[in-house]
């Protein structure tokens, strides 16, 4: 396995409120992991620190190459925008180079390619803010990706996607994560969708992290142990659910 970025106890605290506490994880190669965690629970710190927006109070962020893609959380563009879906995607070009334009019918065949595997082919010329949230994330993904990064963060793509969109995009991101040996973290508060194409799991509670395939991580005692209160996962005709804490996971 090849570590395309690791944290190791990493703290943020802000004002007297630490936020993250020791929190050590690692994405590998072509591996797909989930950030799982509630509201508040600190998942956009994490994704702030690999970035490299913010510096840890302590601990570590070890990188392969400075180039990462990424999906922020919240995009609102207005549908009168006059800004195309191939335009988004051109711009993932722009900002990777060092100066060197590429000669623009090689940016186009690029932007091409990029939208045709993220099956946004068929809306390339339509107006990003005309576009439904599942296509949007599908542009938003090529934008991430048209620069060829090792790293691939995504920011509660889902929260606004109904539930087919929302499996629809998980699909994608595991093919992407296969096809392009990409290392791929993507969080969400309801992990259910991400059940059937995860790799592994890193679980965010009370500031600190556990790591593992969800066989290891969903567990009412390993959970019962970060949260330090009893919690019970239960299966709900295949469905997760996590009970008790602060946290309710119920949909
Ligand atoms: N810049 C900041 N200043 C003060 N508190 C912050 C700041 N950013 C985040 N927080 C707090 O840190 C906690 C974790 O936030 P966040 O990482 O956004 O959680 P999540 O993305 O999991 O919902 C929240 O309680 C939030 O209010
Ligand atoms: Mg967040």
């Amino acid at each position: 396995m090849s570590t395309v970025v690791r944290l190791e106890d990493v703290d943020v605290s802000f004002g007297t409120r630490r936020v993250l506490d020791g929190v050590s994880f690692s994405v590998e190669r072509a591996e797909f992991v989930g950030l799982i965690g509630a509201n508040g629970a600190g998942k956009t710190t994490i994704f702030r620190v690999v970035l490299g927006l913010l510096s840890p109070d302590r601990g570590s962020v070890a990188h392969l190459g400075r180039h990462v893609g990424y999906v922020p959380q919240k995009v609102v563009i207005e549908p009168d925008a006059p800004l195309r879906a191939r335009d988004l995607v051109a711009l993932g070009i722009d900002g990777e180079r060092f100066g060197v334009r590429m000669p623009s019918r090689a940016r186009r065949a690029r932007v091409d390619e990029m939208l045709e595997s993220v099956g946004a082919a068929e809306f390339a010329d339509a107006r990003v803010g005309t576009l439904s949230g599942g296509e949007q994330q599908r542009v938003l993904i090529a934008h991430a990706l048209v620069g060829n990064p090792p790293l691939l963060v995504m920011d509660e793509p889902l929260a606004n996607l109904d539930i087919k969109s929302g499996h629809e995009i998980v699909e994608l991101v595991a093919r992407l994560t296969k096809e392009r040996g990409l290392a791929v973290l993507l969080s969400a508060h309801d992990m259910n969708a991400l059940l059937p194409h995860m790799d592994r799991v890193v679980y965010l509670a009370e500031g600190r992290a556990v790591s593992g395939t969800t066989g290891e991580v969903v567990r009412s005692d390993v959970l019962s142990e970060l949260y330090r209160y009893p919690v019970r996962v239960l299966d709900v005709d295949g469905t997760v659910v996590v009970v008790g804490g602060h946290d309710v996971q119920v949909r």
